[in-house]
């Protein structure tokens, strides 16, 4: 499967403002949540939907719960936890997006949201709220990749001004 690398140039970048949405969508950062059970079995269910349905990934399998406290929640999500965004729909967390900063630059990770929420434009805004915290913290490019046959992922992050790099 073949990766596209994408770039965003923030020092290029003005956020147009977002459509409004169904109210019961509340978006918000990991770091506002406590690091409770849970919570973490929320963000496994929601992390382990999106791997498994991004056409990038190869294998069908993914960690136990318990591998994915121990190798990875720690390491990935908690460390990273006020640039991991995510939203809800009446308490149950049903979209992600995460970013890594690194200096002046950031990365932004996986995005995903849950089968039933799909289509009423939950990522496009949780990549504007990173774009919109991205601004504010004076960050200059975000980079992210996407499975060339991951369409609805490319159509969102091309809106969003992310444009192909070598
Ligand atoms: C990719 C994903 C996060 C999108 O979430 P979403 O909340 O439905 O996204 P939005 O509603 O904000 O936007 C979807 C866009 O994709 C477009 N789209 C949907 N299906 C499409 C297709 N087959 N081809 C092209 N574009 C498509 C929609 O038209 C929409 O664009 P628009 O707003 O310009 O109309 C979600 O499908 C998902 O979780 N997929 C599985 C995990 C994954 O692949 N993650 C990406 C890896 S980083």
């Amino acid at each position: 499967m073949t990766s596209i690398h994408l770039s965003l140039d923030l020092t290029q970048t003005t956020l147009s403002t977002p459509p409004s949405m169904d109210p019961n969508y509340y978006f918000f950062a990991l770091s506002s949540e406590e690091d409770s059970e849970k919570n973490r079995k929320m963000l496994y269910e929601l992390v382990r939907e999106g791997v498994l349905d991004d056409p990038g990934h190869k294998s069908g399998d993914f960690e136990t719960y318990h591998d994915f406290i121990n190798n990875i929640y720690y390491k990935h999500y908690w460390k990273h936890r006020e640039t991991t965004f995510l939203a809800s729909h009446h308490g149950k967390w049903i979209g992600l997006t995460t970013l890594t900063v690194n200096g002046n630059k950031a990365h932004n990770g996986l995005t995903v949201v849950t089968k039933e929420h799909r289509g009423f434009g939950i990522a496009t805004a949780l990549k504007q709220k990173m774009i919109l915290v991205c601004l504010e913290k004076g960050i200059q490019s975000i980079s992210t990749h996407v499975a060339s046959t991951n369409d609805p992922m490319l159509s969102i992050n091309r809106k969003l001004g992310f444009i192909k790099t070598p």
